[in-house]
């Protein structure tokens, strides 16, 4: 089988595709042909060696697949051989073929392509705990997303629509009319102006009650001052510190200088709520991201989870799919095809 290979960290061409032998399910592992493979930002972030959870180089990452279960190991559901699935990976899916352990899979909807289905586990999973678990977004409140135009962000936008509650989100302006489309109420060019007091101003100065912010650094302080009272500021990324080589590597070095220290006091007397969410480090609580995948499939046939996919590049084309999201072009997803 081939894989794409992380090399070394670095740009674009240290990404390599490289014949492997074929991988054997494990214990309660099912082997999955891959027909579609996500990628994200924390993929790019891996290839620069920005990101700690990463594997060691020479690796292969990739969070999720959508493609057809090849083989099942004995203690497996035999009845899944043959059939279409998604799967969240831990690491390894940019791959064509990758062994999965059977919790970590779902059968794909019939509706959607093998491309949607890929672009479902990451985007939704982090959009749902962001949203609904963890920030307790009601039908009378206001939310800001950040990145709506990203993976992430459309599929946000996707569940406080559900959800019934106003939207505010920042992209670069080319994705706007896209999303006011999509639903999103206020779109903000975060780009060429500052988005706080436009926010405000699209408030009557009071703010929202969540903020998501996958940029990190300063830009959390910044969101956190976009909080009205009960607000929540949902922390999940550190998108500020992406760049190649010692670009990056400074970039980091800043963005950890700049992270606010919240005090409980403030909080208290503000009323206001902070929280941090990595879906990367939820592998033991995988009952959870199960139940919330339920509910996301169940919104598929619903028609309220709609993913959408940009682009789909094949392998041997990795390098223009990781330039791409760099270069801030993306609308929604891109995934990568063996
Ligand atoms: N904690 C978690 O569990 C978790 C899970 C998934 C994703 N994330 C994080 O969520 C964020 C979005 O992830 P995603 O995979 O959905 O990616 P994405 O949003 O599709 O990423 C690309 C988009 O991000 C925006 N962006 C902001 N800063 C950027 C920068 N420095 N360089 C390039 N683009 C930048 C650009 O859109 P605009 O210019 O239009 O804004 C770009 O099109 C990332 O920070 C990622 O690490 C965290």
């Amino acid at each position: 089988m081939r894989q794409i290979v992380i090399t070394r960290s670095g740009g674009v061409d240290v990404l390599d595709v490289q014949e492997k032998p074929d991988p054997v399910p494990g214990k309660r592992e099912v082997l999955v042909r891959v027909r579609a493979s996500g990628l994200n930002f924390a993929d790019i972030l891996a290839r620069q060696g920005l990101y700690p959870d990463a594997p060691k180089t020479p690796c292969v990452v990739g969070y999720e697949v959508a493609g057809v279960v090849e083989a099942a190991s004995e203690e497996a559901d035999q009845n899944l051989i043959g059939r279409p699935v998604l799967a969240l990976t831990r690491f390894g899916g940019q791959s064509d073929m990758v062994s999965v352990p059977v919790d970590q899979v779902s059968e794909k909807p019939e509706r959607l392509s093998f491309e949607e289905a890929a672009a479902i586990p990451v985007n939704y999973l982090t959009a749902y705990a962001l949203l609904v678990v963890m920030g307790s977004l009601k039908k009378e409140e206001s939310v800001l997303i950040h990145n709506a135009g990203g993976g992430v962000g459309l599929a946000a936008l996707d569940v406080a629509k559900h959800i019934g509650a106003t939207t505010y989100g920042t992209a670069s302006p080319s994705k706007h009319g896209f999303l006011k489309e999509r639903g999103l109420d206020h779109a903000i060019d975060y780009r060429s102006k500052d988005w706080l007091p436009v926010l405000k101003q699209l408030t009557n100065g009071r703010g929202v009650e969540l903020v998501i912010d996958p940029i990190g650094g300063a830009h959390w302080k910044k969101s956190y001052r976009a909080l009205r009272a009960t607000g929540r500021l949902g922390m999940f990324g550190i998108s500020t510190a992406s760049g190649d080589g010692l670009t990056g590597k400074w970039r980091m070095l800043k963005a950890f200088f700049q992270t606010p220290k919240f005090s409980p006091f403030s909080l208290l007397n503000r009323n206001r709520g902070v929280f941090g969410l990595n879906l990367g480090h939820l592998w033991n609580e995988i009952d959870k991201s199960r139940e919330w995948m339920r509910v996301i499939l169940d919104g598929v046939e619903e028609g309220w989870v709609r993913p959408y996919v940009d682009k789909a590049f094949p392998f041997d084309r990795v390098a223009e799919a990781h330039s791409y999201i760099e270069s801030r072009k993306n609308t929604g997803k891109v995934v990568l095809t063996p």
